[in-house]
C-alpha cells in the first residue's frame, strides 16, 4: 500500500512502480489528492488534475492557457529556447490564433484526404509485414509499431521516401524529455534541422505542388495569405511531431494489452467490425498521451477545492480520468464490448478546441494496423507471456509506451 506522497513522487517523477502501474497511482491520487501540487523535474510549479469530470472541465477553460508565448519562462525551463521557432502553430495558441490556424489547416487536412490514404496505409502495413521474422521472436516496435506512423506521416505530408529515417531520427531527438545540458543540445541541433529541413520542402512544394498535404497547406498559404512563414514550417513541424510517436506508441500499448488478453483479441478476430470500438477501448484503456497537456493559468482558478494560482502549470492527466470509475463502470476492465465504446466518451485524444486533430487519421491508422497484423499472425504471443512488460524509461510521464515489445 502506498502513501499519498508516494504517489505524487511516482508521478512526478515516474519512478519504475509508476512505469509497472500507474494505474494505481491514479487511484490513489483521484481519491487522496485529485488536485494535486506537484514540483516535476523541470522544477516549476505544476498542478495535475486526474478526475475525468475536472479534466474535461480543464481541457476547455479558456482561464487555462495554451498560449506557451505567454508562459515563456515557464516553457523555456522545459523545453529549452531553441523550440520557439518550430512552437509557432495552432498546439501551443490560444483564439484567436488557434481558431484562424486550425481553420486553415482543417481546410487542407480533410477527411477526404484522410480516407485517401487507406490503400496506402494498407499496402504500408503489408509490405512491414512481409519484413518480420516468422519462426523466432522479434520486437514489434522497430519491425512495425514504429515505421508505420512515420512512413504514413511522410506520405501524407509529402515528404520524400529517402528522408523517411532521417525525420523518424530527429524527431524522435526532439521528443526526448530529457534535462541534462547534452539532452537539451541534441534537441536543439535536432529543432534546427527540422525548421531548415521544411523550410527547404515548403519552398520546394511552393514552385512544384504536389498532390500531398503539405502542398495544399502551401496553396492555403498562397491563396488566403492567412498562414506566415514561420507557421507553416511550425505547423508541419507538429503534424509530423503529434502523428509520429503518440502512433506509434499506441500501437505497441494495444498489441500488448490485446495479447495479453487473448479472450478479448478473439472477439475482435472473429468479429472484424469490432475493431474500430476496440480501438477506442484501447485509447482509453492505456492510451499513449498521458500527461503531455500543458497548459497555464492565466487567472487564480479552482478546481477540486484546490486554487490554482494564476502562472501556474497544470497538466491533465488523461490515463487517470479514462479509468475514473465515476465516470466508467469497472474502469481497469478492458473490455472491447464495452456500451458506449462507439460514444467516446474517453479523453485520450483531448477535448475541447484542442481536441486531435489527428484523430481520424489515428484511428484510421490503429484499426489498419491491428487487422492487417492480426490477419497475417492470428496465432502472434507475446514472446514470454509470464514476463513483465518494459515500459519507457523518462524523466516525467508525458507519454506512455513500451521500451520494448518481443512477440512470436
Ligand atoms: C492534439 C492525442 C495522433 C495531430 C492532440 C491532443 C491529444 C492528442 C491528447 C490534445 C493535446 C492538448 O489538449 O493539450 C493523440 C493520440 C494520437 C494522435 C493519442 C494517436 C494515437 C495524431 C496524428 C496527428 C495528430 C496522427 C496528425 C497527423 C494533432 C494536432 C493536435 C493534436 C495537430 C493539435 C490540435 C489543436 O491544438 O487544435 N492529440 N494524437 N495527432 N494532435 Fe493528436
Amino acid at each position: 500500500m502506498i502513501t499519498t506522497q508516494d504517489a505524487v513522487t511516482a508521478a512526478e517523477r515516474c519512478t519504475p512502480e509508476y512505469r509497472r502501474n500507474p494505474h494505481a497511482v491514479y487511484a490513489l491520487l483521484r481519491e487522496a489528492a485529485p488536485v494535486c501540487p506537484m514540483k516535476p523535474p523541470h522544477g516549476n510549479e505544476t498542478y495535475l488534475i486526474t478526475r475525468y469530470e475536472d479534466a474535461r472541465a480543464a481541457l476547455s477553460d479558456p482561464r487555462l492557457s495554451k498560449d506557451m508565448y505567454g508562459a515563456m519562462d515557464a516553457y523555456r525551463s522545459i523545453f529549452g529556447d531553441s523550440s520557439v521557432a518550430l512552437d509557432d502553430n495552432m498546439l501551443n495558441s490560444d483564439p484567436p490564433k488557434h481558431t484562424r490556424l486550425r481553420k486553415l489547416v482543417n481546410s487542407a487536412f480533410t477527411p477526404r484526404r484522410v480516407e485517401a490514404l487507406r490503400p496506402q496505409i494498407q499496402d504500408i502495413v503489408e509490405s512491414l509485414l512481409d519484413e518480420c521474422p516468422t519462426r523466432e521472436p522479434f520486437d514489434l516496435l522497430p519491425a512495425f509499431a514504429f515505421p508505420l506512423p512515420i512512413i504514413v506521416i511522410c506520405e501524407l505530408l509529402g515528404v520524400p521516401a529517402q528522408e523517411r529515417s532521417r525525420m523518424q531520427h530527429l524527431s524522435t531527438t526532439v521528443a526526448q524529455t530529457g534535462f541534462s545540458e547534452e539532452s537539451k543540445r541534441a534537441q536543439q541541433k535536432a529543432e534546427e534541422d527540422l525548421h531548415a529541413y521544411f523550410t527547404d520542402l515548403i519552398a520546394a512544394k511552393h514552385s512544384h505542388p504536389g498532390d500531398d498535404l503539405l502542398s495544399a497547406l502551401t496553396a492555403v498559404q498562397d491563396n488566403d495569405g492567412g498562414l506566415t512563414e514561420n507557421e507553416l514550417v511550425s505547423t508541419a513541424f507538429l503534424l509530423m511531431f503529434a502523428g509520429h510517436k503518440t502512433t506509434a506508441y499506441l500501437i505497441g500499448n494495444a498489441v500488448h494489452h490485446l495479447l495479453s488478453h487473448p479472450a478479448q483479441l478473439r472477439a475482435v478476430q472473429e468479429n472484424p467490425e469490432l475493431v474500430g470500438p476496440a480501438v477506442e477501448e484501447l485509447v482509453r484503456y492505456d492510451g499513449s498521451v498521458e500527461t503531455s497537456t500543458f497548459r497555464y493559468a492565466t487567472e487564480d482558478v479552482e478546481y477540486g477545492g484546490m486554487r490554482i494560482p494564476k502562472g501556474a502549470l497544470v497538466q491533465v492527466a488523461l490515463s487517470s480520468a479514462n479509468r475514473d470509475p465515476q465516470k466508467f463502470d469497472a474502469p481497469d476492465e478492458l473490455d472491447v464490448m464495452r456500451p458506449g465504446n462507439a460514444q467516446n466518451a474517453h479523453l485520450g485524444f483531448g477535448h475541447g478546441s484542442h481536441y486531435c486533430l489527428g484523430a481520424p487519421l489515428a484511428r484510421l491508422e490503429m484499426q489498419l494496423a491491428l487487422t492487417g497484423l492480426f490477419g497475417r499472425f492470428p496465432r502472434m504471443t507475446l514472446a514470454d507471456p509470464a514476463g513483465e512488460a518494459k515500459w519507457m524509461e523518462v524523466p516525467f510521464p508525458a507519454f506512455r509506451g513500451l521500451a520494448e515489445l518481443p512477440v512470436v
